[in-house]
């Protein structure tokens, strides 16, 4: 069968791979129990699928959404933005998306053409690589060290790439360390975008889940040109399956996004829209109360972690936690090792990029008695 040659070329999707390894342990009868995925185990707020089944009922429900969402969505994101992040923005500066998943890979041949550069970070969410391949185009990635707090260090990005890059893509609060954006590196990206005429794109999936309140950023804080951000109610709403995301920014950027998914999707189901507008217009106490079992579960999840002696990064975002793996095993060792004699599921760290080998990732999506009993099962290591 003649299929397209990027798809060999496709590093596999690490969370296919896992659910395999995992269903086979089960037939065995091994209990096995996964800390590596980020799909939130809590309830999204009632008044969800209150509305998604009202939704039902209203008239056209059935039929193909229109303009790219509807207008009271976008309104409310509207709003959300002046009220959080004080930008001003206007319908045409907003766009429904499939969840940021989507928004990610079509954002590429909306902005690049086939063999156009693009500026990624390593570790990071291994879909922009993927669609960076997929689309056609050359991936250039900037090492995120911990060092310099999982910034990216612009300097070091070579003149000839920026001047051949239409895209840069960042994550702030970014998964997989848990680092949080922060207001000089938000100043500086732009002026390099500005100079070398790149389109900033951040991904801000996990945007609503931070450690503090006024640590909430949003890249178009101080202008609003050349930049996109996604945004997902996947996890501010642990809506992860309802597939719904919203993409806010520059209306040259969302006009030709636009143009690119009426050729692809035609939009979200109008009832989960609908659902998703009442999630944030009426449930904001549950990004509070989010917030709240995820701090607690990651006071929880360090403690232990100091007790095993596992190193860790102090990240102020996501719920995820971006660990050391122990001196003496390689990454694979230890997440198999894991794996098979504890049935414990956490994600290599390898599954992010080349620069995510010697470390592994705990994702905070389970209970805390969860957390405890399966952190607990971890052998202590050597302090070095
Ligand atoms: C950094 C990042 N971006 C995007 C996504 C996709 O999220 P969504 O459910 O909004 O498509 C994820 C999911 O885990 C993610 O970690």
């Amino acid at each position: 069968m003649k299929i397209n040659n990027r798809i060999a070329n496709l590093p596999q999707y690490h969370f296919n791979e896992i659910d395999i390894l995992k269903d086979k342990l089960k037939k065995q009868g091994r209990e096995v129990i996964d800390i590596g995925i980020g799909d939130p185990d809590l309830e999204p707020p009632k008044e969800v699928n209150e509305t998604l089944i009202e939704a039902l009922s209203y008239k056209g429900y059935h039929n193909y959404p229109k303009g790219n969402g509807i207008a009271k969505l976008k309104q409310a994101i509207i709003k959300d933005y002046k009220l959080n992040y004080g930008v001003d923005l206007t319908e045409d500066e907003v766009l429904i998306t499939i969840g940021s998943k989507e928004a990610l890979s079509n954002i590429i041949p909306t902005v690049c053409d086939i063999n156009d550069y693009i500026i990624l970070p390593d570790p990071s969410y291994p879909s922009y690589e993927s669609c960076s391949k997929l689309w056609g185009t050359i991936p250039y990635k900037m090492p995120l060290i911990e060092e310099r707090g999982y910034f990216p260090n612009l300097k070091l990005i070579p003149e000839k790439i920026k001047k051949v890059s239409k895209l840069i893509i960042i994550n702030y609060p970014n998964n997989p360390t848990g680092a949080n954006l922060k207001k000089d590196f938000l100043e500086e990206v732009k002026e390099m975008c500005e100079k070398y005429n790149i389109v900033l794109c951040n991904d801000g999936a996990y945007k609503e889940i931070v450690n503090k309140k006024e640590d909430k950023l949003s890249i178009l804080m101080g202008g609003i040109n050349n930049c996109i951000e996604f945004s997902s109610f996947s996890k501010a709403f642990s809506m992860t399956g309802y597939r719904i995301g919203y993409v806010v920014g520059d209306k040259n950027i969302i006009k030709s996004l636009g143009e690119v998914k009426n050729n692809i999707d035609s939009g979200q189901f109008m009832p989960i829209q609908y659902s998703a507008l009442r999630a944030i217009k009426d449930c904001k106490y549950y990004i509070e109360y989010i917030n709240e079992v995820y701090r607690k579960r990651k006071v929880l999840a360090e403690s232990i972690l100091d007790e095993k002696n596992i190193k860790y990064f102090k990240g102020e975002g996501t719920f995820y936690i971006w660990c050391k793996v122990p001196k003496g095993y390689n990454t694979d060792e230890f997440c198999s090792e894991l794996l098979l004699k504890k049935g414990i599921v956490v994600t290599p760290g390898s599954a992010f990029g080349r620069l995510g080998y010697g470390y592994f990732r705990i994702a905070l999506t389970k209970d805390e008695e969860i957390i405890r009993n399966t952190l607990n099962r971890l052998d202590s290591y050597s302090k070095n």
